[in-house]
Parts: C-alpha cells; structure tokens; sequence
C-alpha cells in the first residue's frame, strides 16, 4: 500500500455534464451483493422491495475516472457497492464509514483499507496510514438501506424498536433528543431537517406525550406524530417520515459533517483529483451546490445535479432523489 499518492496521468479536460448507463458500466454486473443507498427517509417501501446497488454507479464511476493505481477514499463506504467498482479498474481504496455495524459485515477485500470514523476528518483519519494526497473521493451521504432495514437501528417508523438512530453508536440518541429537547427547539429541527410545515404541531404533541411516559420507541412516535397531523395523513407519504428524517440527520449531524467533509476532500485532493458527492435532499444538494461554487481551486464535471436515468429510478425506487454533482481540483492547485 503506498503511502502517498499523485494523480499518474495528465488532466484532461472532463464533460461538462454527466449522463451513462448503469446497466452498461462493467463491474455493476457482479455487484449484486452491493449497497443501495438511501439518504430521504422512504422506508414507505418495504424491505424486500428494495435493491441493494450502487446509486449512479456509471455516473459516479464517469466522474472519479479511477486509474490503476490510483488512491481513492470512499468516505461513505457502506456497503462497498461503490468501492467495489474502484477496486475493479485497479484503484486502491481508503474506505470510511462511521458505523462500526456496517464495517462488520464486510469482508477482506483486495486493495481496500477500511477506516472506522466520520469523514469529516479524513485529512487525519488518512494521515493514520501516511497518506496525505489522493485522487479522488467518493461521498454517498446519509443512511444506507441496510441501516433503515435494521429495525433494532431505530431509523424506521414501521417496526417497533428503541429510538436511536446513530450511525456511530456514540452520542446523543434519537431517545434523548425527543424526550429531552424543549418544544420550541424540537420544532425548529423538525421544520429546518424535515421541511416539515405541521412541525410546531407535532413539537407540542411530543413534549405532550411525553409528559406523560417517555417517548421509547420508533411506532410510539410514529402513532404521537399521526395523530397530531391534521386528517391524521400527509399526501403520498407516511406523516412520520419528515419528522424521523430530521431527527436521523439532527442525531448524526449529517449537515454538519458534509460541510466539514467537503472542506477536508478539497484539501486532501492532489491536482487534477476527482470529487463526487450523491445526495437525497435538496438541504444536502444546496450545500453541495454553494460548496463547489466557492472553491476556487476546484472546476465543475457537473453543470446540473446528474440524476438516475429512467430505468435505474424504475429497478430502484430509492434512485428517484439521488443527485450527483462533481468536480476537479484543477491542475494548477497547490497542494
Ligand atoms: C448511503 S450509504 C453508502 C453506500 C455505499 N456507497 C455503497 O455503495 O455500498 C452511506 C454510508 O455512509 C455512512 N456514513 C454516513 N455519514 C457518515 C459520516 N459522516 N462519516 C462516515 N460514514 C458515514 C453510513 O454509516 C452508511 O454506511
């Protein structure tokens, strides 16, 4: 494994925007044990209805246009659906993943080196194995299908378990925020992570509910927040499910560690190094979006968000509100 990374071949200039198909990338055929990737809050569908591959997997792969050789970080590792196509065109990977659970489940993977931690502190996570420069990073942010499956996780309003919702399993729980957070603070992070409009409602019914018994569990939330919703259903969707996707990202600073993270890619990219980030939310897109337009050091592969084509949105509903965006440390930067 070396210790120290530059980009092996010269720039060259990048499209201005992204399009591929999935279906016809080589690697996605032999990942079918890969990870789906899920970062709005839809568990509406059921499990078994849900795939488990890499979102934008040829978009992705386009826009990181991995070398052999070359070393990349995969500050979202999950279930390694994307780094498996890394690996594949002879990449060497530093993959990341704050969830010690996650970790687990992977196996040895030749040319892969796992890394427990939060991305946003990649730069010393890295420097841990001497690598100080790469050329490229992958961010696949927010939670991963087989988290929201994991009932005992908490991120789910369909089954029955304790609140937690840490990806890290360190930290303030789910459990602690809605039992403990006073009214006017729950709504604004109901409002602000769930652009949730019925969220001082659902604020009042919680600090309600739970002056009376602690608030214990995803479906004893999940009944709190239906009932204080008016008609007691929200169009399409599950009247839960803003309410759970503020708090999942509240808990785990989801917002927090992306701008922390974007920041610390950027640094950590050699010129000519590729960054791509997928994102669920437009409050995730945006910042993404301003990130990428403020750097200086850095050129858009992306003039508009990259979206799954018709028929990955069609085999994986979860696709629907994947946003890709990507760019280059321009040749020039100093490093
Ligand atoms: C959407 S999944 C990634 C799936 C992966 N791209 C794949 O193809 O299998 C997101 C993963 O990132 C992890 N994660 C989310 N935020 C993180 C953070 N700030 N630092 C490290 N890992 C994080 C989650 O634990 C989860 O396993």
């Amino acid at each position: 494994m070396p210790t120290k990374s530059s980009p092996r071949r010269a720039a060259s200039p990048r499209p201005a925007a992204l399009s591929g198909d999935p279906l016809a990338t080589p690697g996605t055929a032999d990942s079918t044990d890969d990870q789906h990737t899920d970062n709005q809050h839809t568990d509406d569908q059921h499990p078994s209805a849900l795939s488990h591959l890499p979102v934008l997997a040829a978009e992705v792969l386009e826009a990181l246009d991995p070398q052999p050789g070359e070393v990349f970080v995969d500050g979202t590792l999950g279930g390694a659906g994307h780094t498996r196509l890394l690996l594949k065109a002879g990449a060497q990977v530093y993959g990341i993943d704050q969830d010690p659970y996650a970790l687990s489940r992977l196996g040895e993977l030749e040319g892969l080196t796992i890394v427990q931690g939060n991305y946003r502190d990649m730069p010393s996570l890295l420097a841990e194995h001497g690598v100080t420069q790469v050329d490229g990073v992958l961010l696949d942010i927010g939670v991963s299908s087989f988290q929201l499956d994991d009932a005992q996780r908490g991120f789910s309003y369909h089954t029955e378990a304790p609140l937690d919702m840490r990806m890290s399993q360190v930290g303030e729980s789910a459990f602690e925020v809605i039992n403990e957070t006073p009214t006017d603070e729950l709504a604004a992070l109901i409002f602000e992570y769930g652009e949730e409009r019925h969220s001082r409602r659902i604020a009042r019914a919680i600090v309600a509910a739970r002056e009376q018994a602690l608030v214990a569990t995803t479906t004893q939330l999940a009944e709190i927040i239906k009932r204080a919703y008016p008609g007691g259903h929200s169009r399409g969707i599950h009247p839960a499910r803003r309410t759970f996707q503020a708090l999942r990202i509240h808990v785990n600073d989801e917002l927090g560690a992306l701008r922390s993270g974007l920041e610390a890619a950027a640094e950590l990219l050699a010129p000519g190094g590729r960054l791509a980030v997928i994102s669920f939310h437009s409050l995730e897109d945006r910042i993404v979006k301003r990130f990428l337009k403020g750097r200086g050091d850095l050129e858009a592969l992306t003039k508009r968000p990259v979206e799954a084509n018709d028929e990955e949105q069609a085999r994986n509903p979860r696709a629907r509100s994947a946003k890709l965006r990507a760019a280059r440390k321009l040749p020039e930067a100093r490093s």
